[in-house]
């Protein structure tokens, strides 16, 4: 899973940036509608699986912030979704059948979100009609905004129980799933997919049409198919196929990891909505950015007393939440670990950085690293690094 955050050497590739880049008149739209929830700025944080738990949700809805050391630690949560430039958050993907037959005290852990996730969006993968329709009923009741199945997942384990881009091989198994969870529930239902199984087995456009005649609110297409995995390009003529299609809100998903890519990505598809997933977690500010862009023509890139104060209050929201019961300490610390290899790009020293995190023992081990690195004079003086140079 984490080496997928690692495929980006197409992303790299300035030729390809240049190509995208657009004018400063392309614009991220300010909202969409998804049924009658107001999305506002048109931007959704991908789901991610071992990525966007509740902690890293909150903390990309707020990560803005962090370039004011007075707001850092009490997050207005009335506001955030404005401030923060991302207008939607999405839950990892979860199994219907697990949540299907869990006893509640288990489901409610893999469903915790807190109150200033709104709108949040739950993501549900399987196969069987009638439990995803029991599962969808489960998110409805435990008060998500929106459902969202999964049709792109391309891992073994998951398609071969013919769960997330398994069923694109089987349209008329998914227009029984939609028709049976639609019933089942009054919140908007949406779909998130790939172009097909592969290049011989393109169903994106009929996917996105049976969607809208079943009833659902919007569609969202991550613009590769299952076989390509993240390897090579995203091919986003194939949403603007989508978006000539369908009149539900269309959501473009691939490669956007600059503020530039999202407006070029609006600017060539007419999609509603612009998705964002690897670039998140390599750069927490991107919604941010794509706000200003929109707004202004420019944006800022973060100093390094910014990345500071980002890396300490997301160790610190990790270490506040709670973690399984017998290893709070372990849980907080692997998670750390794990999200030190990407916050760390784009600050001087990194790698002596992360080499502190990778050997601490504990959370407060970890943050006495990052204070300490951070205290050093040259770190906090160095020049600030440009995006590309986080993504490396
Ligand atoms: C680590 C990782 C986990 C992912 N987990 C999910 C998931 O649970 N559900 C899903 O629909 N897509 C998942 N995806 C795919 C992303 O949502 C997104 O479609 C893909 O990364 C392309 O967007 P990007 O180029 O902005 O990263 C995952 C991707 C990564 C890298």
């Amino acid at each position: 899973m984490q080496r997928d955050l690692y495929m980006k050497k197409d992303w790299d590739n300035s030729a390809i940036t240049a190509a995208r880049a657009m004018p400063h008149t392309a614009r991220v739209p300010a909202e969409l509608h998804i049924g009658g929830v107001r999305i506002a700025p048109a931007t959704v944080l991908a789901p991610m699986a071992g990525v966007t738990d509740t902690v890293f949700r909150r903390f990309i809805k707020n990560a803005s912030m962090f370039t004011d050391p007075t707001s850092a630690a009490d997050v207005d949560t009335a506001t955030s979704n404005e401030v923060s430039g991302c207008g939607l958050i999405m839950t990892e993907f979860t199994s219907a059948d697990g949540l299907s037959r869990m006893r509640e005290t288990k489901r409610k852990r893999y469903l915790t979100y807190y109150e200033d996730e709104h709108p949040i969006s739950a993501q549900l993968f399987g196969s069987d009609p009638q439990t995803l329709a029991e599962a969808a009923k489960i998110v409805e009741d435990a008060g998500f905004d929106i459902v969202d199945l999964n049709l792109g997942c391309p891992a073994k384990r998951v398609v071969s129980c013919n769960g997330g881009s398994g069923l694109l091989r089987d349209l008329p198994l998914i227009g029984a799933i939609f028709e049976s969870v639609r019933a089942a529930v009054t919140i908007p239902f949406t779909v998130k997919f790939r172009l097909g199984w592969n290049d011989n087995h393109i169903i994106c456009v009929p996917l996105a049409k049976l969607a809208e005649d079943s009833g659902l609110n919007a569609v969202a297409l991550h613009a590769r198919t299952r076989e390509q995995g993240y390897a090579g390009q995203a091919r986003w003529h194939h949403i603007a196929e989508i978006k000539d299609a369908v009149k539900i809100p269309v959501i473009g998903n691939g490669d956007v990891r600059t503020p530039e890519d999202a407006c070029a990505l609006i600017a060539k598809t007419g999609c509603d909505a612009v998705m964002i997933g690897r670039a998140a977690p390599a750069n927490p500010w991107i919604f941010r950015q794509i706000a200003q862009y929109t707004a202004t023509g420019r944006y800022d890139a973060p100093t390094e007393q910014d990345r500071y104060r980002m890396i300490r209050t997301y160790f610190e929201m990790l270490l506040a939440e709670a973690f399984p019961e017998n290893a709070p300490a372990t849980a907080a610390a692997g998670k750390m670990k794990q999200f030190a290899a990407w916050f760390t790009h784009g600050v001087r020293g990194g790698a002596a950085l992360r080499k502190s995190i990778y050997e601490a023992k504990s959370g407060a081990a970890i943050l006495d690293a990052v204070d300490r690195f951070f205290s050093e004079p040259c770190s906090a003086s160095e020049a600030t690094h440009s995006f590309e140079e986080i993504l490396q």
